[in-house]
């Protein structure tokens, strides 16, 4: 007998979107008010339970753009990042105070690397801060979330007096970010069974995962972090991000609908945006989304291949693991190229109102070989030209 899994609330997923604070944090990548507005309107109707919209002390422009998207946003709660300095927590506060729901997210450094070389605090002193900010964050607002700032490598012990008294002082959310990229997938689980496991008052908490792609592993690292208990993953459009970027906001959310059967987990986005997310943020960051990108790559639902297109023209399963339509593109196209066969070559012809007889369609496709051979994009047009020249040479 076959079981099928059925959803329950502790298997949903809460998506965290934070291409308006660690996205717009990668070299180039800064947007404009308008900008910012304009994405944070496309997050919040595809169903982004939490906005990450930017950092309220870093600039004046960032405290207005925090402010006015949450004035606007209409479902998803609003978070505003601050350092562990009472300043930053209180800027933050006064931003995400016109969100219907708001969130003050607040981060330090745990990692032995980090207290040494950037903070030089020892780890006593660092646990008084987190009290201290975590209790004048939760004064502020009921929703706080708290970042141990490259928690994968820090020592676990350490981390789980951190997250205890996090918590204890009110944190709601736990995150445990791969700050950079350097975990792998089996070793991120387990961090989180072990902190899950160790730390007395854990349940109290939702815990979540942000992870860098430095290694490329940043959605595998997140998918596993979520195996290993975690409810909230932190990511952004197109994997913007610091460095190698963050964990890709549509591979993570495809992945959990397309694997379900072994990532059983739901969350609320409706991946039909997707690809007009893709587009928008590429535009506005200027960061353009290379071809090969997995779910919005320009190729992701584009075939050349003879063998390929010839399966896809009986089955799109043959080689689709996804629906284009799903992920808001309008088809699968088949490219033409050297690489095609005579079945693709035929179904381009009759899509262009041509039917040839048999010895005008080889020759026709000869030509086009040869052609596909010279040029690199065999156009339409190209085709057309072809097929025309050869039904006037045909007809002589
Ligand atoms: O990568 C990181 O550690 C961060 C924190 C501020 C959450 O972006
Ligand atoms: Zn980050």
């Amino acid at each position: 007998m076959t079981t099928t899994h059925q959803p329950s609330d502790k298997d949903r997923v809460v998506i965290f979107d934070t291409t308006l604070r660690d996205g717009e944090q990668s070299p180039g990548a800064s947007m404009t008010l308008d900008e910012k507005l304009q994405v944070a309107e496309i997050l919040d109707a595809m169903g982004v339970d939490i906005i990450e919209a930017g950092f309220p002390i870093a600039s004046n422009g960032d405290f207005e753009a925090v402010c006015e998207i949450a004035k606007v946003t209409e479902n998803s709660v609003i978070a505003g990042l601050a350092r562990a300095i009472p300043a930053d927590i209180d800027r933050a506060g006064e931003a995400v105070r016109h969100a219907k729901r708001g969130r003050i997210h607040t981060f330090v450094s745990t990692s032995p690397i980090h207290l040494q070389f950037q903070m030089n605090k020892t780890q006593e002193e660092v646990l008084e801060i987190i009290n201290a900010t975590v209790t004048r964050a939760r004064n502020l607002i009921d929703d706080v979330e708290w970042s141990a700032m490259d928690a994968t490598r820090t020592p676990i012990d350490y981390l789980c007096r951190c997250v205890e008294a996090a918590i204890s002082c009110g944190a709601t959310t736990i995150n445990l970010p791969d700050t950079v990229g350097y975990s792998v997938p089996e070793e991120y689980r387990k961090m989180f069974e072990e902190i899950r496991a160790r730390v007395p008052n854990a349940d109290k908490a939702v815990f979540s995962v942000h992870c860098h792609d430095d290694l490329g592993l940043a959605v595998a690292n997140s998918l596993a972090g979520v195996a290993g208990g975690a409810r909230q993953i932190e990511c952004t459009i197109n994997g913007l991000g610091e460095r190698a970027g963050n964990a890709a906001l549509e591979e993570v959310v495809m992945a959990l609908r397309t694997r379900h059967d072994v990532l059983p987990y739901t969350c609320g986005v409706d991946p039909v945006y997707l690809t007009r997310a893709s587009k928008l943020v590429a535009a506005v960051s200027s960061f353009d989304v290379q071809y090969n990108k997995a779910i919005v790559g320009k190729n992701a639902f584009a075939h050349e291949s003879g063998i390929h297109q010839d399966g896809m023209l009986k089955n799109s399963e043959t080689y689709e693991i996804m629906r284009p339509e799903d992920v808001g593109v309008k088809a699968t196209s088949l490219v033409m190229g050297k690489h095609s066969g005579r079945h693709a070559f035929k179904e381009k012809l009759a899509d262009l109102g041509y039917e040839l007889g048999d010895n005008a369609f080889q020759e026709a496709f000869r030509r086009f070989k040869d052609l596909a051979d010279r040029k690199k994009h065999v156009y339409d047009e190209d085709i057309e030209a072809l097929v025309s020249d050869e039904m006037a040479t045909g007809s002589e």
